[in-house]
């Protein structure tokens, strides 16, 4: 088989750069190695930027983002026993966030692409990229039952954490920095309404908790657990009586409880790879880059990552013109540094420390103290939050 861009992964990275690409005329091709069930499954992000809205519409694929996502003009830090505002139009001249959940993005997607191309093959699992250097580089993978060949000009890897791109840099060619946190997040879906109209970020006397909502019907919640942990000793009282402990205020506000319908564990780790191009071998999302999940910036990333992308293989597709290909990694990378130094500072600001240091505890309460109090602490927030520009 032949194209010009491979892409290996059909997660939203993946998905969305395909559009893109299908879009401006440049043949490509789509592999996956789970089931277009699993893709569609996989719980995790919800929080959209303004600019991930953005180019989800530009790319056609965002009806269904429209007339059901939630739009939201601020966030509430709670602590101190008590409920603190950040308002985002009124502190970064009028952004809002968006909840839809990461699961539905992909399910607009895959149908969106199994109507109208490019091709997406399920179950096909890349196992090496060969010849990055060259101008064919080629990408071997499995698919039903044999070993088959992708020959392209441009390979894409957009396959996530624990994909195989990432491996096909030659040893010295990539630097990975990487930083591993002392806590994991317990994270549930719930049927039950959520208790809030915007996401809470709660720092409780024993750690952070989240409160998100995919509808408003169905609630997510995450808790700072130990490394480690194992769901099954999070039975689902437990896992409320610790929710309800960690949002309690000193005011009239109760936490709704309902049937717990998925639990899972997820560690918190920061990974940037350097650089995110070797030859005609590019890297997008995950693939390049892990975010602890506080600063919801993964998922925005990602999509960030294949708008530059997009734009510049269309250049190149165009005219042959490579320069937007050549700067692909230094305009990304200067982002994805913003995005992991705030989704760390966000980290270290809402997570108790696994020893109980009651310094670090102080110097928390006195940052976010400072949050609440101050028109420019506040605003630097919802300017990383609600998301940068997309070049830097
Ligand atoms: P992935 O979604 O991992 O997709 C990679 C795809 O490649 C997968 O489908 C995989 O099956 C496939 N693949 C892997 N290996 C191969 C192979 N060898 N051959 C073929 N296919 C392969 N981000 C946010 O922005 N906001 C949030 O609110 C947020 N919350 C989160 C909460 C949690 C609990 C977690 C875990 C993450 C959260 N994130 C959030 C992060 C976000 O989910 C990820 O950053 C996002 O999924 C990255 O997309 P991706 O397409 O790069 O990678
Ligand atoms: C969600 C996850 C996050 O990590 C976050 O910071 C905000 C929302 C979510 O899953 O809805």
């Amino acid at each position: 088989m032949r194209t010009k861009v491979g892409i290996i992964g059909g997660g939203p990275a993946g998905l969305l750069l395909a559009r893109l690409l299908h879009r401006a005329g440049v043949d490509c091709v789509v592999l996956e190695s789970r089931t277009r069930a699993y893709v569609e499954q996989r719980q995790r992000a919800g929080m959209l930027e303004q600019g991930t809205v953005d180019a989800l519409r530009e790319a056609g694929a965002a009806d269904r983002l429209t007339a059901e996502g939630l739009v939201h003009q601020g966030i509430e830090l709670r602590f101190d026993r008590a409920r603190h505002r950040i308002d985002f139009p009124s502190l970064t001249g009028g952004r809002t966030v968006t909840i839809y959940a990461q699961t539905e993005i992909v399910e607009d997607l895959v149908a969106l692409q199994l109507a109208e191309g490019p091709p997406l093959l399920f179950e096909a699992e890349a196992v090496t990229v060969e010849g990055p250097e060259g101008d064919a580089p080629v990408v071997r993978f499995l698919h039903e039952g044999g070993e088959r060949t992708l020959t392209c000009e441009w390979v894409v890897g957009c396959d996530g954490s624990h994909g195989i791109s990432r491996g096909a840099f030659p040893a010295g060619a990539c630097r990975t920095y990487a930083h591993d946190y002392p806590y994991s997040w317990l994270g549930v879906l719930a049927d039950v309404a959520p208790s809030c109209d915007e996401l809470i970020y709660a720092r409780g006397e024993h750690g952070f908790a989240l409160h998100s909502m995919r509808s408003r019907r169905v609630s997510r919640l995450y808790l700072q657990v130990p490394n480690g942990t194992d769901p099954a000793d999070w039975p689902d009282e437990r896992v409320w009586d610790e929710l309800a402990a960690r949002f309690a205020i000193d005011a009239d506000w109760t936490l709704r409880r309902g049937p717990i319908t998925a639990k899972s564990v997820t560690p918190m780790r920061s990974h940037v790879h350097e650089p995110m191009r070797h030859g005609r071998l590019l890297l997008a999302g995950d693939a390049a880059h892990i975010v602890p999940p506080t600063g919801a910036k993964g998922l925005n990333l990602a999509v960030s990552d294949v708008r530059v992308l997009g734009r510049a293989l269309a250049a190149w597709h165009r005219n042959g013109d490579t320069q937007l290909l050549d700067r692909y990694s230094e305009i990304c990378l200067a982002r994805v540094w913003q995005a992991t130094r705030f989704s760390h500072e966000m980290t270290k600001l809402l997570h108790a420390q696994p020893n109980g240091d009651a310094f670090e505890h102080r110097l928390q309460l006195s940052r976010l103290r400072r949050i609440a109090a101050s028109r420019h602490a506040a605003a630097e927030l919802a300017a990383h939050y609600t998301g940068l520009p997309l070049t830097l």
